[in-house]
């Protein structure tokens, strides 16, 4: 089980037998997250020393649900193959490319293992502390703050390819509208968008509870707002798509090619659009 999950599990044990008022669980969980990001940052000068580009624990926390440095290495290094794999699929590769946007690119866990190509690459992210680093750190691409609704800072039609890992896992409904519309008004047509969700895998692992597997099996959409305090906004919970879902709403704002199951990181689903 991963940390998420065992988060998850430990405030749902809580919830139900509780033997601490519900800031004492909340104040336990902040006091473990706290030590482990400690613990983390331990070995990270050992690390730094063959990868230039490694962001504080902290960061690697908010993005990864852990602080680890080898795991972020690695798993930032597997997805970026999947997403040149799924380009591969369809006889693209990123030379294809010019301009490329990361949306919700956090300390850049994926877009510093795509620097060989030589895109002009851009990233885009609410957290201000990520882009801050990202900025001071990242000599091969360029960084903007962007606010929680859209508009982006670029003008229409300048993107060839976006990518987003682990955005739309998080949104709610309207959000979600709100950014597929942007993403397309910020994309050349033809361009194509990668774009991860939460689908059948995901909701099985994370263990839905009946009454939400209910509702995302009528609706096709679930959006959980069970994050408790921590360093992001509000609006950001957990969400799970279905594929007829996705193939009867998100078909209104981008032709879907294709809708690769687990195809990030064996977890998350990727759904391919194009810009008509
Ligand atoms: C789970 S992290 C993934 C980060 C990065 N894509 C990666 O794979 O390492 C989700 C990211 O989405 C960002 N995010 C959430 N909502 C956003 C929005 N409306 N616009 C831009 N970024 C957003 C968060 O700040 C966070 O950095």
């Amino acid at each position: 089980m991963n940390r998420e999950g065992l988060r998850k599990r430990a405030s749902s044990l809580l919830n139900r037998y509780p033997i601490l008022p519900q800031e004492g669980t909340l104040l336990l969980l902040y006091l473990y997250n706290t030590l482990n990001v400690r613990l983390a940052s331990l070995h990270d000068q050992a690390y730094s020393a063959y990868f230039s580009y490694l962001p504080p624990a902290g960061l690697r926390d908010r993005v990864s649900g852990t602080a680890d440095a080898h795991e972020f290495m690695l798993v930032g290094r597997k997805i970026a193959d999947d997403l040149t794999n799924i380009l591969g699929r369809l006889n693209r590769s990123w030379p294809d490319f010019e301009k490329v946007l990361d949306f919700g690119c956090g300390c850049c866990r994926v877009m510093t293992h795509l620097r060989q190509w030589k895109n002009k690459l851009y990233g885009t992210d609410i957290d201000k502390k990520a882009i801050t680093w990202c900025g001071r750190s990242i000599d091969f691409a360029s960084f903007s703050v962007n606010k929680p609704a859209p508009p982006l800072e670029f003008p229409s039609e300048f993107f060839d390819l976006i990518y987003s890992i682990s955005v739309f896992t998080h949104l709610d409904e309207r959000y979600q509208f709100d950014w597929l519309n942007e993403l397309r008004r910020v994309t050349r047509p033809h361009a194509l968008l990668l774009l991860s969700i939460h689908g059948n895998y995901a909701a099985r692992i994370n263990k839905l509870n009946p009454c939400e597997k209910q509702k995302l099996k009528q609706e096709g959409f679930l959006y959980l707002t069970h994050y408790g305090p921590g360093p992001f906004p509000k609006f950001y919970g957990s969400t799970y798509h279905t594929k007829e879902y996705i193939y009867k709403r998100w078909s209104q704002y981008f032709r879907i090619l294709d809708y690769v199951e687990q195809g990030i990181n064996n977890h998350q689903d990727l759904v391919v659009l194009e810009r008509c």
